[in-house]
C-alpha cells in the first residue's frame, strides 16, 4: 500500500429523502424495515441468507449447510444444494402471466428492435444451449464470448448457464492480444463470437481479432468458433473450425433439460485488472451469486412487475452480467439492452432509448453523466423521461455536481439516485441507498446492504472513528463473493485478504479502495489506493499498461499513473525511458500509443507519454510513484523526496 492514511476533504450536507409514495410502496421502505433486515442478518448470518436464499431461488436439491468457512479465504455456500442459473431466469417465470411478458428489449445502434418474452427468451437460450451440446460442450468446458452487444450475447451466457459450461465474457473492445491471453489462462473450448457490430454509425468488425487471437495456434484448447450475423461484413470462416450461429442454432430442439448445478459449480470468469501481473480471472459459482445478483436487484431498484430497466454497461463487465442479464431476469424483470453509445450524430441516443421504451429504472455511469451536463441539458429536455423513477451509478465516485445534475436534470428531482459501491470480485452491489428508505447525500453510497459487513478499517482492521480515513474492507463472507483466481488461488488469498491483518486472526476481504464514513454511518468511496487506474469506470493495473509499453522495442522502461480527469474520472500517463539511440518525439509517441492500443486495447491508451533519461527512484531502486502521480497532476512534488537518488530528473519529468 503506498499510503497508510487517506484524508478526505469532501464535505457535503444536503439530504434527499425517498420520495413519500415510492417508500409507501416500496419493498423496504423505510430505516426501520432496513435496520430490522440488517439486525436479522446480523444476528444469525447464516440462517439469514439460508432462509433468503430458500426463499428466492428455485433448488432441485435443497442444500445442507449454509456456509463452511472452515478454510478462509474459500468459501462454501449453499452445500449440498443444487441449481441451475438459466432455470431460476427463465424457467421459473413461464407458468403464469410472465410467460409473455417481455424479459428483454434490444435496441440495435442503428434504430433496429427485438423483443423476447419469457417463452421466446426461453426457447432461444434451449436451442442454443442443445447447439453447444452438440459442438461437444458440456459441464466444466469453458465458453469464451467476445461479442457485441446483440441480444446473442445474454442468449449464449443464459445458454452456458444451462448445460453447466461456465463462461468467460470478453469486452470486444479488448485487443486480439488480449482476448488470446483470456482464451490461453482460461482454456476455453469453444469462442462466440459476431462478425462484427455497431459504433458510432459504423459497422466493426470482431471477428478478424479472434482470428488473429487463434493464429498460429496459439490458443489449441480452442476446437470451435462460433458467429453470430450481425453487420454483415465480409467474414473470413475455417473450415472445420468455424461455424455460423444461425446455421447450427436455429434448427435445434427448444427444449433442453437444464444440468441441475452444485451450488459451488463455476459458473463464470470474468477477467479484471489488478495491481501486479496480468489480468485476473475472477470465479464466480453458482447459487450464492444467483442469490446475491437477485436480491440485490430487488432491493437496490425497489423492482415492480411493470418496471422497465435499462443498464447502459456492456455485458463484457461485472455489471453487464449482474444488471442487464442476470439480476433482472431471475428477478422477472423487462431489461433492456443497447447495442450504441451516445454520439455525435445522435448525441440524444440515451434518452431516446428511455422515451422509446418507457424506461423506469436508468443505471449508468458518472463518466456517462459529466459527458452528458457537458453538452446541456437542451438535449435531455428535448424527450419525455417522466417514466423514470430511479436512477442508479456505478463504476467510480461521483462528484456531488454531477449527481445534482442527475437528480435534477434527468431525474426531474423527483428520483431517487442510488450510488451503487461493488466491484467484479463482489458479484453484486455491496453498500447503496435502498430508494424506497435511505436518505441520500450527494457523493456517497450511503449504507451496506444487509448482511455486509463492511466498514473502514486501518492496516491492523481496526474500525476507524467517524470522518477518519481508511481501507473499504468486509468482515464477513457474502454469497455472492468471488471465490478464487482462476488457476491460482494462492493469488486469490495474497491479492484480497492479506494487506489488512487483523491481530486476532480473523479474515478481512480488501480490494483496494480507500474510503471515510461520517457521522451518519454513511460511506465516502475516495478511490484507489493500489496501482490501478480507473478510466471511465473501467479497472486498469497501471503494470499491464507498463508491461505493454515496456514490449515495443524502443523502450527501456515504463511507469504509468493516472491522473484526474474531468470526464473520464482519470487519465492515464506514462512516463517512458528510451533504448539508446532512440528519440521520444511525437511520431514515437503516437506509436507508443497504438501499440498498447494493439496489446490491450484502445481504453489503456496512453493519454499523456513523457520521456525521459530516468524514472525518479529510492536508492534501492524502486520507482517512486507517489512522486510521479504528483507530476502527472501538475501538483508540486510535496513531501520527502530525500530517498530520491537523482533529484535533476524531476524538471525533465513535468507534465
Ligand atoms: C472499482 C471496481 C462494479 C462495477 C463497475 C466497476 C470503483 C465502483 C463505485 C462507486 C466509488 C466505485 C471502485 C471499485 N467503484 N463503483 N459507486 N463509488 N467507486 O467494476 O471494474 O471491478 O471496479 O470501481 O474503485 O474498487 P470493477
Amino acid at each position: 500500500m503506498p499510503e497508510a492514511t487517506i484524508e478526505s476533504v469532501l464535505q457535503e450536507g444536503r439530504v434527499f429523502h425517498p420520495p413519500a409514495e415510492l417508500a409507501a410502496s416500496a419493498r423496504i421502505g423505510s430505516m426501520e424495515a432496513y435496520r430490522a433486515l440488517a439486525a436479522e442478518a446480523e444476528s444469525d448470518p447464516e440462517a439469514f441468507w439460508g432462509r433468503l436464499a430458500r426463499e428466492h431461488l428455485h433448488w432441485f436439491e435443497p442444500f445442507d449447510t449454509v456456509l463452511d468457512w472452515s478454510q478462509p479465504p474459500f468459501a462454501t455456500w449453499f452445500g449440498g444444494g443444487r441449481t441451475n442459473l438459466s432455470v431460476n431466469c427463465l424457467d421459473r417465470h413461464l407458468d403464469g402471466p410472465r410467460a409473455d411478458k417481455t424479459a428483454l428489449i434490444w435496441e440495435g445502434e442503428p434504430g433496429d428492435t427485438r423483443r423476447f418474452t419469457y417463452r421466446e427468451l426461453h426457447a432461444a437460450v434451449c436451442r442454443a444451449a442443445n447447439a453447444l451440446r452438440a459442438l461437444g460442450i458440456g459441464k466444466g468446458d469453458l465458453v469464451a464470448l467476445y461479442m457485441p452487444m446483440v441480444p446473442e450475447a445474454a442468449i449464449a451466457m443464459l445458454a452456458c448457464a444451462r448445460i453447466g459450461a461456465p463462461h468467460s465474457v470478453v469486452f470486444g473492445g479488448f485487443s486480439a492480444e488480449a482476448l488470446r491471453d483470456r482464451l490461453i489462462d482460461g482454456q476455453a473450448k469453444l469462442v462466440i463470437t459476431a462478425d462484427g457490430g455497431f459504433r458510432k454509425d459504423k459497422a466493426v468488425a470482431l471477428k478478424p481479432a479472434v482470428d488473429a487471437a487463434l493464429a498460429d495456434g496459439a490458443a489449441p484448447s480452442v476446437e470451435h468458433v462460433l458467429v453470430v450475423r450481425r453487420t454483415e461484413q465480409d467474414c473470413a470462416m475455417a473450415e472445420g473450425r468455424d461455424l455460423w450461429w444461425h446455421e447450427l442454432v436455429d434448427g435445434q430442439s427448444a427444449d433442453c433439460p437444464a444440468e441441475p448445478m452444485e451450488s459451488e459449480d463455476r459458473l463464470f470468469v470474468l477477467y479484471t485488472s489488478g495491481s501486479t501481473g496480468k489480468p485476473k480471472g475472477v470465479v464466480h459459482t453458482t447459487a450464492g451469486y444467483n442469490l446475491w445478483a437477485h436480491l440485490t436487484f430487488q432491493w437496490i431498484f425497489d423492482i415492480r412487475e411493470d418496471d422497465v430497466h435499462w443498464c447502459t454497461a456492456d455485458v463484457g463487465w461485472i455489471t453487464g452480467h449482474s444488471y442487464i442479464v442476470y439480476g433482472p431476469l431471475s428477478n422477472g424483470a423487462t431489461t433492456v439492452m443497447y447495442e450504441g453509445a451516445p454520439r455525435p450524430s445522435k448525441p440524444g441516443a440515451f434518452w431516446e432509448v428511455i422515451q422509446k421504451h418507457r424506461v423506469s429504472i436508468f443505471y449508468t455511469a458518472p463518466t456517462a453523466i459529466r459527458a452528458f451536463m457537458k453538452s446541456g441539458r437542451e438535449v435531455p429536455d428535448q424527450y419525455d423521461m417522466g417514466t423514470l423513477r430511479i436512477l442508479g451509478t456505478v463504476g467510480e465516485p461521483i462528484n456531488p455536481e454531477a449527481w445534482m445534475w442527475y437528480r435534477d436534470v434527468i431525474g426531474g428531482d423527483r428520483c431517487p439516485v442510488v450510488d451503487t459501491w461493488w466491484q467484479t470480485e463482489t458479484g453484486g452491489v455491496m453498500i447503496s441507498p435502498l430508494p424506497g428508505a435511505t436518505p441520500t447525500k450527494p457523493g456517497s453510497c450511503t449504507l451496506p446492504l444487509p448482511g455486509i459487513a463492511a466498514d473502514i478499517v486501518d492496516l491492523e482492521g481496526r474500525s476507524q472513528p467517524a470522518d477518519a480515513g481508511g481501507y473499504l474492507a468486509v468482515r464477513r463472507p457474502w454469497p455472492g463473493m468471488m471465490r478464487t483466481v482462476h488457476g491460482d488461488p494462492e493469488r486469490f488469498r495474497k491479492s484480497y485478504w492479506e494487506h489488512i491483518r487483523p491481530a486476532d486472526g480473523s479474515w478481512l476481504y480488501f480490494a483496494g479502495d480507500g474510503a471515510r464514513r461520517d457521522a451518519d454511518g454513511y460511506f465516502w468511496v475516495m478511490g484507489r489506493v493500489d496501482d490501478v487506474i480507473n478510466v471511465s469506470g473501467h479497472r486498469l493495473g497501471t503494470m499491464e499498461i507498463e508491461s505493454a509499453l515496456v514490449s515495443h522495442p524502443a523502450v527501456a522502461e515504463a511507469a504509468v499513473v493516472g491522473r484526474p480527469d474531468e470526464l473520464k474520472g482519470e487519465g492515464i500517463v506514462a512516463f517512458v525511458t528510451l533504448e539508446a539511440g532512440r528519440s521520444g518525439d511525437d511520431a514515437l509517441m503516437a506509436e507508443l500509443r497504438g501499440h498498447v492500443g494493439q496489446e490491450i486495447g484502445p481504453i489503456a491508451r496512453p493519454d499523456v507519454i513523457r520521456f525521459s533519461d530516468a524514472l525518479p527512484k529510492t536508492r534501492s531502486g524502486k520507482i517512486m510513484r507517489r512522486i510521479l502521480r504528483a507530476l502527472a497532476a501538475g501538483e508540486e512534488v510535496s513531501g520527502d523526496t530525500s530517498t530520491l537518488e537523482d533529484r535533476s530528473v524531476l524538471d525533465q519529468l513535468r507534465v
